[in-house]
C-alpha cells in the first residue's frame, strides 16, 4: 500500500475528527500518503463541484488539533451513493443513477490502493458494494445511534449519551419546580439505545424505547403513583422511534400524514387529558450531534482509525473495525448491514431499569 483514502458518509457524529486524526497518524507512520475524500464520495464522483479540490491531502499538520472538535473536516453527505446517486432534475424530481464505474476510474486516477470508510449501516452497505468493484476497504462504525450489528458500541453514541444525561438531569429541577412532566425527545432512529442509557443515568422516571411498545395509561399510572408519594413531577425519557401499543393511528391522519410533530408530541398530547400535571415537551433533535467528543469516544475514535490501518496492513480487507472488548476485532461488511442491532430484551441494563423502578410503559 502506498496511498489510502478517508471518506465519512451518512449524519456526523462526534469523534470522526478524531477516527481521521488516527488514520492518517498511523498510515503517516507506515509511509503511506493519506488523501480526503470531500462530502462523502462527491469529492472524487464530481471534484468540479468543489473549487477548493474534491480531495485533499491528509498530513500530520492537518489532522492536529482536531480530535476534539465536532462535525468532519472532510464533510458528510447522505446524497453521495455512487449506486444510487441523486441527480436533480430541472422539474425539481430527483432521479437515481449508477455511476461507481466512475468511482472506480477516479480511484485509478489517484491510484488510491485501500479506502478507510467511516459510517453507519447505509456507508457499510455502499462500502460493502465498493468492495465488491475490487477496491480494498475497511470500515469504522460511526452512529450516535449505536445500533450498528457486530460491534458492541460505535462512536459518537457516548457523546450523546453524556449530552442527554445532562439535559435529564436539568429538567428535573425545572420539573420539581413547576410539579410538571417533562418528556425529553431524544435521537436514535429504530433503536432505543440513547434514551435506554441516558434515561436510566440521568434517572427518568419512564423511558419509552422502540424495543418495548408503551401503553399511555400505564406512563399515567406512574405519574400518578408518583403523585400520590409526594414526588408531584416526573421525567419521560422518549426514543424517537418509540411506539404506542397498536401503532401510530393517533400519530397519523388517515392518510398517513403526521398529525404531530414527532413521538414527544404525541406523549405530551395523550398524557394531557390523564394526569393533573402540566406536561412539557424537549426535543434534543441535532444537539446529541453536535459538540466536542467526550473522553471515551474519543478513545474508541483513535482505536478505530488505528485499527483500520493495521487492518490494510495486514491484508485484510472488507471488513468493519469492531468494538470487542477488551479488544477491537474485525467483522464481515456483509455481516453488520444485515440488520439493526437493537436493544435486547434481555439486556442487564434494562432488567437494572426495572429494578430501580423505572416504568417502560408496557
Ligand atoms: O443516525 C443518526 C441520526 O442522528 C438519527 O438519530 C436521526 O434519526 C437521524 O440521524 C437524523 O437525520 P438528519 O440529520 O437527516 O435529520
Amino acid at each position: 500500500i502506498k496511498k489510502i483514502a478517508i471518506t465519512t458518509g451518512g449524519g456526523d457524529a462526534p469523534g470522526l475528527n478524531a477516527v481521521i486524526r488516527a488514520v492518517t497518524l498511523a498510515a503517516t507512520k507506515r509511509g503511506w500518503e493519506c488523501l480526503g475524500i470531500r462530502s462523502g464520495f462527491d469529492g472524487v464522483l464530481h471534484p468540479e463541484d468543489f473549487p477548493e479540490g474534491g480531495t485533499f491531502p491528509l498530513t500530520p499538520d492537518v489532522v492536529r488539533g482536531i480530535s476534539h472538535t465536532g462535525g468532519t473536516i472532510l464533510g458528510t453527505t447522505n446524497r453521495g451513493n455512487p449506486f444510487s446517486y441523486e441527480i436533480l432534475q430541472p422539474d425539481g424530481s430527483v432521479d437515481k443513477e449508477d455511476i461507481s464505474p466512475r468511482l472506480t476510474e477516479s480511484f485509478k486516477r489517484h491510484k488510491i490502493d485501500a479506502l478507510v470508510a467511516i459510517g453507519g449501516d447505509g456507508s457499510m452497505g455502499i462500502a460493502n458494494q465498493v468492495a465488491k468493484l475490487g477496491i480494498t476497504v475497511v470500515g469504522v462504525p460511526k452512529t450516535i445511534d449505536n445500533d450498528l450489528e457486530g460491534t458492541v458500541a460505535t462512536f459518537g453514541f457516548d457523546t450523546a449519551v453524556s449530552y442527554a444525561t445532562d439535559a435529564i438531569g436539568r429538567l428535573h429541577a425545572t420539573a420539581a419546580s413547576h410539579r410538571r412532566v417533562m418528556i425529553v425527545e431524544m435521537m436514535g432512529r429504530h433503536a432505543g439505545w440513547i434514551a435506554l442509557e441516558a434515561g436510566l443515568a440521568g434517572s427518568a422516571d419512564i423511558i419509552l424505547i422502540p424495543e418495548i411498545p408503551f401503553d399511555l395509561r400505564k406512563v399515567a399510572e406512574k405519574v400518578k403513583e408518583r403523585n400520590s408519594r409526594r414526588r408531584p413531577f416526573s421525567i419521560v425519557a422518549v426514543a424517537e422511534g418509540a411506539m404506542p401499543i397498536g401503532g401510530t393511528e393517533m400519530y397519523h391522519d388517515a392518510g398517513g400524514v403526521k398529525k404531530l410533530g414527532g413521538i414527544g408530541e404525541y406523549v405530551a398530547e395523550g398524557l394531557r387529558p390523564l394526569v393533573e400535571n402540566e406536561v412539557r415537551t424537549v426535543v434534543l433533535g441535532h444537539l446529541l450531534r453536535g459538540g466536542s467528543p467526550t473522553s471515551r469516544d474519543r478513545l474508541l475514535s483513535f482505536r478505530f482509525g488505528a485499527a483500520a490501518v493495521r487492518a490494510l496492513a495486514e491484508g485484510k480487507r472488507s471488513v468493519m473495525v469492531a468494538l470487542d472488548p477488551p479488544t477491537v476485532s474485525y467483522v464481515p461488511l456483509e455481516e453488520c448491514t444485515r440488520r439493526t442491532k437493537l436493544v435486547p430484551l434481555d439486556c442487564d441494563t434494562l432488567a437494572t431499569a426495572r429494578d430501580l423502578g423505572t416504568c417502560f410503559g408496557d
